[in-house]
């Protein structure tokens, strides 16, 4: 295991009251934790400390060390647990895997409007199929029971491939296994799509041949950044002004090409707003249409911003191109107070954000729905359980949709 390392982020801006210290912790051999050590203050208020129980979890309002132009000063929140980055340590481990039809019981209902992006994926990426109905992201804490699973609610799965790349032994097996019940769609971390630093072509060719072996659905990363000189092991916000529109968008659109398919980008979480010249729903509109990539619409990230930064969750909702979105996600968050949410994805699923869920399938029609779950994780069968609700709330919309229709009698 790697010796800890301490970054120091330093503060620039007037607002940034104090400073913070974040401590990288590696905790494992392949995965590496942050810990935000004290609290700074954000814009939004200043905030008491509060260790989740996994890791992270609290604010530092913090400017990471210079870079150029526009990106540069974002006050940026260390909210979002982290997540892991993968570290070599074992022998790739070569899979042919052919995903079987998803089964049955899936929820017929799928993306809206056909996925104008998916076809621009070769064909072998798709299997002959498109997703639907509900997934879950997967984490080793439960990945054995997932695959042996005969009952098994999700219809398809998630994984940062950064954290599968060099992955050998049981872990790679269990993943195959997965590959070879249902289709997997692969959630980058660290492409640093925002970022300023040139882009990592070197991981990019690997996750291209990663996306190819398992033959994922499709790929989607942030809407953030998350590197400078070195990784900042967060998911920073990038400012929301026309200069950064063009620089997002030639990155993602330099990905893609690199990729040879397009990228579905999630709207993010965010905790203050640094150098804003628009509203976030321009921003992203804006982000999707120069970048002509796809949509991961992440309800929670919605709904967390809409109390954090007052805002019509509904009204941003009905913005956004449904044509454009290939697939959702949902998860619980932290109620720190009644103005502060934090996207931690370390709880259950809050009923308004599934009723949120109910009326963005009432919008843009049923689309399929990932569960995130990433500190905090129960039983499987507990998360069996939001799946079910994830396909009822489907199963619903769809009946709706039918009847108003006038389809299936
Ligand atoms: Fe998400």
């Amino acid at each position: 295991m790697a010796k800890a390392s301490a970054v120091m982020l330093k503060p620039t801006r007037a607002h940034v009251a104090k400073a913070s210290a974040v401590v990288l912790t590696p905790t494992k051999a392949h995965v590496v934790k942050v810990h935000v050590v004290k609290a700074a203050a954000v814009m939004l208020k200043p905030m008491k400390a509060h260790a989740a129980k996994a890791s992270v979890v609290k604010a530092a309002a913090v400017t990471p060390s210079p870079t150029k132009a526009h990106v540069v000063k974002a006050a940026a929140v260390t909210l979002k647990p982290m997540k892991a980055h993968a570290v070599k340590v074992h022998v790739v481990k070569a899979a042919a895997v052919t995903p079987s039809p998803t089964k049955a019981h899936v929820v017929k209902a799928s993306v809206a409007e056909p996925n104008s992006l998916n076809k621009m994926l070769p064909v072998s990426h798709l299997n002959g199929d498109t997703l639907r109905g509900a997934g879950l992201g997967l984490r080793r804490a439960f990945l054995r029971d997932f695959v042996a699973t005969s009952d098994n609610a999700a219809n398809f799965f998630e994984i940062a491939p950064e954290n599968w790349i060099h992955m050998g032994g049981k872990f790679s097996g269990l993943l195959d296994q997965a590959a070879e019940q249902m289709p997997m769609v692969c959630h980058g971390l660290s492409l640093n799509l925002g970022g300023q630093a040139p882009l990592d072509t070197e991981l990019i060719l690997e996750i291209r041949d990663f996306l190819h072996r398992y033959h994922a659905v499709c790929y989607s990363e942030h809407l953030s950044y998350c590197a400078d000189d070195g990784h900042l092991y967060d998911l920073l916000p990038i400012p929301f002004t026309e200069q950064a529109i063009n620089h997002v968008s030639d990155r993602i659109k330099q990905a893609q090409d690199l990729l040879g398919q397009p990228i579905a980008v999630e709207n993010a979480s965010y905790y203050c707003a640094p150098g804003q010249q628009m509203p976030e729903i321009d921003f992203l509109l804006a982000v999707l249409e120069q970048a002509d990539c796809g949509l991961l619409l992440d309800i929670n990230n919605i709904y967390v911003n809409s109390i954090n930064h007052q805002y019509d969750a509904l009204d941003f909702l009905r913005q956004l191109p449904t044509k454009r979105i290939t697939y959702g996600h949902i998860a619980g968050h932290y109620r720190e107070s009644a103005t502060l949410l934090v996207d931690t994805h370390g709880s259950n699923v809050i009923d308004p954000v599934w009723d949120l869920l109910h009326e963005a399938y009432a919008i843009h029609g049923v689309y399929p729905t990932l569960l995130e779950r990433d500190f905090n994780i129960p039983a499987l069968s507990e998360l069996q359980l939001e799946l079910q609700r994830i396909l009822a709330i489907q199963q619903t919309q769809s009946e709706r949709d039918k009847l108003a229709t006038g389809v299936g009698g």
